[in-house]
Parts: C-alpha cells; structure tokens; sequence
C-alpha cells in the first residue's frame, strides 16, 4: 500500500521536499522493520495496554487532532505539525516486530525508544532538526528538554489518544 494512501494527509504538507521525505522515512522504516508482506493497520499503536487502536489509525489521528489545534492557534508552522505527526511514532517499526504471528517488543526496541530510533530516521533522511526534536521529545524523553511550539502540540494530542484508550473499560 501507498505511504498516501496510509496517510492522506501527507498530502497537505505544502514543502513538496518535506512530503518526500516523510514518505522515504515511512518507507525505509516498513521495509528495515521487515513489514513490507503485513498490513499495518494490523499493528497496535502500543504494546502498553491491551487495545484495538492500530498504529495508523493512532498517527492520523493524532495528526488531524494537531492539525485542528495549530489551525486555532494561528501561529505554528503546520508542516511541521503535519510532518511531526506522521513520523512521531514511526521508529514503532523497529521497536516492534512480528514473532509467531503477534507483534511484540524487538530486541532493538528494548535498548532504544522509539522517539530516539524515530529521530535518528529524521537524522537518516536529512529532514529539520525542528522534526527530529517533535519526534524524540513527543513522549517522556521530551521532559528534558523544551519543546518546541509544535512539539508541545504532538505530544498533548499523542496522549489524548493514549489516555482516552488506556481509560476504556
Ligand atoms: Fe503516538
């Protein structure tokens, strides 16, 4: 399947440079995660609690969540939201792999995180800083340092969704 047609939204990004390179991350990290025969939307988006919210459908919502609240605000670059967004949880690729037919932590994903494993693919693929910094300090790794605008944006709409499903009954 297409990254475009993963993620619909990649569409919006205006800097046609910065579209291609979303789309070459996504890609390189399907295919060194060794996911290039599984549907994707048959990954959970976490290993932390028990869900049915698959990676896809979690990055674009998040996404679109983010998109919503930089359009209110007014004042955040939104490629970088959008940018931001679709990558912050792509380095879950790595972090996970298939092993008997169930998706469980990989051996890379218990010596590096992947909002680190995500930033270094930023760094891999020559894409701003500014992507680099939304992807590593989108989770907890992101309280050591400030955050950026649109990185304060990704990480409160990334745990709106992780909250809402850890809170389901
Ligand atoms: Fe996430």
């Amino acid at each position: 399947m297409k990254i475009e047609e993963l993620f619909p939204e990649i569409n919006e990004i205006e800097d046609s440079e910065l579209r291609e390179k979303v789309k070459a991350v996504w890609e390189y990290a399907i295919k060194k995660g060794g996911w290039e025969n599984f549907d994707l939307r048959k990954i959970p988006f976490t290993l932390l609690i028990e869900t049915k919210r698959d990676l896809i459908t979690h990055t674009r919502t998040v996404t679109r969540m983010a998109m919503a609240v930089a359009r209110e605000r007014g004042d955040v670059r939104m490629d970088y939201i959008i940018a931001g967004g679709l990558l912050h949880d792509v380095a879950k690729l790595l972090e996970f792999e298939l092993k008997d037919g169930k998706v469980v932590k990989s051996e890379y994903g218990k010596r590096i995180r992947h909002p680190v494993g995500g930033a270094m693919l930023a760094e891999k693929f020559e894409l701003p800083y500014e992507i680099a910094h939304i992807i590593a300090a989108h989770s907890k790794e992101g309280e050591f340092v400030t955050r950026i605008p649109e990185a304060v944006i990704i990480h409160h709409c990334d745990f709106i969704d992780f909250h809402i499903e850890k809170g389901r009954l």
